[in-house]
Order: structure tokens, then sequence, then C-alpha cells
């Protein structure tokens, strides 16, 4: 049988550069997001430069009901999912339509969107999920971002307690990339390309690892912040 990576949030160009690797590889895609305009320009690249079968799915994840039998629908193939659709409100703009939209993005969607995935019976199972080093320590600017982040890493890390040999879920906690995210922000001292992301996410599916930091030297970074006792921690500015 053949398998299918199913990529959400495709406009991403991380996401972009993730599906051209996978068919590269001579998987079929199926890209998901709300920009059906984009989709469709990016599906028809992917299909001419690599032959493979490319589709697109549209979802707004805001929407409380998700179109999860066209994303997941897999009468003739396996599946496997990069999550990587977000919302990067910053705490100083958020307000109560701002707060519904992100938890509805970052949360709600990716839970009804894992656990519709996890649930299909099939040989293997391979999910990438795009975090944040800000999910691991409370940032003045950003925790509710974070906080996001943080309570999909918990909730994956219980299915991969229960997970079996077959299946392997990646969380990539991600320092800067250099992509619309980060256009334009001031003080980012090193941004890594997306390109380069997106093999490393690539390849640590591939030899299933839990968890991966990139640039790779956010881990001792954020190794060092998060022992810093709070009274310290509170001083930095960053
Ligand atoms: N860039 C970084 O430095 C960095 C650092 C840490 C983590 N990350 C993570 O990496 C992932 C990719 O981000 P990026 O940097 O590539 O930024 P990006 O280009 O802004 O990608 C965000 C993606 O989310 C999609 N999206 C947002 N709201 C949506 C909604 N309501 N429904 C459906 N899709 C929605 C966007 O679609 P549209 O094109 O329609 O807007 C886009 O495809 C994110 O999970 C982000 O948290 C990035």
């Amino acid at each position: 049988m053949n398998r299918t990576w199913v990529v959400v949030g495709a406009t991403s160009i991380i996401a972009e550069q993730f599906a051209h690797l996978a068919a590269k590889k001579g998987y079929a895609l199926r890209l998901v997001g709300r920009n059906i305009h984009q989709l469709k320009l990016i599906a028809a690249d992917l299909a001419l430069r690599h032959h493979i079968s490319c589709c697109v799915v549209p979802m707004d994840a805001t929407q409380i009901t998700l179109p999860l039998e066209a994303i997941f629908a897999h009468d003739d193939t396996e599946l496997d999912v990069l999550i990587t659709h977000s919302d990067f409100t910053e705490n100083a703009t958020l307000s109560h339509d701002a707060i519904t939209h992100l938890v509805h993005t970052n949360i709600h969607s990716t839970l009804q969107l894992i656990q519709a995935y996890w649930s299909i019976p099939q040989k293997e199972h391979h999910l990438i999920y795009l975090s944040s080093v800000a999910s691991t320590r409370g940032r003045a600017k950003n925790s509710m971002y974070g906080a996001s982040k943080a309570a999909i890493e918990v909730y994956l890390e219980g299915l991969q307690q229960a997970a079996t040999d077959s299946q392997h879920i990646t969380i990539a906690r991600l320092g800067f990339i250099d992509t619309r995210q980060t256009y334009g922000m001031p003080g980012i001292f090193y941004k890594a390309p997306p390109k380069a992301c997106a093999k490393a996410c690539w390849h640590a599916n591939q030899y299933k690892k839990r968890l991966l930091y990139y640039p790779y030297f956010w881990r001792m970074i954020m190794g060092v912040i998060g022992l810093l006792p709070f009274f310290i921690y509170r001083r930095m500015k960053i």
C-alpha cells in the first residue's frame, strides 16, 4: 500500500519544504489549510516537479467542526501527518476574540486532528508536530502561545508513552526559523533556513526521535534557561 503525507498548514514555508522532501521520496501528498488559492499553486508545483499525486483539502482551524473525513480519507493509502498550522498572537494584543482564535487554532483543532489520525487503524503511524522553544518556559511576551504549544506536547507525550513500535511521534521544538512568523522581528541573533528545518524534522521522524530541538543549539539554551531560578529568570528581558 502506498503512503501519503498529510501536511496541515501547508502554506508555511517549513511545511512546503517538507512536502518537497516527501515528494522526492515518492510519497503522495495532501495539503491542508485555509488559503486554497495558495495551496493549489503549491500542489501544482509539487505534482509537476516530482510526478506525485497531490491534492488540497480546505480547513480553517478556527471552525468547531473540522473536515476530518476529507483530511483523513484513507481508502487506498496509509497516512503520515505533519502539523504546522499555528496562531502566534502575543500577550500584549490578546483580547477575548484573540484568545478564542488562538485556543481554537492551536489547541482545539490540533487535538481533534491528532485524535482523529491516531484512531485510524494502520500498520504504521508517523506524526510530526511543530512546537516551539516557547513551550518550555513561560515568557512575558508570548506565554499564551507557549502554553498552547505546551498543552499539545503534554498530550502527545501520553500518546508516545502508549505508542507501539510502529507508531512514531516527533515533537519538533523550533527556535528562530526564517519564515513569515519571524519576518521583520527585531533582536533575533540567528534565523535558521526553513529548508534545513524541514530536513531536520524529516530525519528526526525517520530515525524515530521523540523530541527534536532545531536549530540544535536551542537544546542547550533552553536547558540553561529551564534551570534558572525564577528570581533570575524574572530579570531577564528575553
Ligand atoms: N518561524 C519560527 O521561528 C518558529 C519558531 C517556533 C515554532 N514555529 C512553528 O512552526 C510552525 C510553522 O510556522 P511558520 O514559521 O512557518 O509560520 P507561518 O508561515 O505563518 O505558518 C503558519 C501556518 O499556519 C496556518 N494557519 C494559521 N491560522 C490558521 C487557521 N485558522 N486555519 C488554518 N491554517 C492556519 C497558516 O496558513 P495561512 O497561510 O492561511 O495564514 C500557515 O500555513 C508553527 O507551528 C510555528 O508555531 C515557528
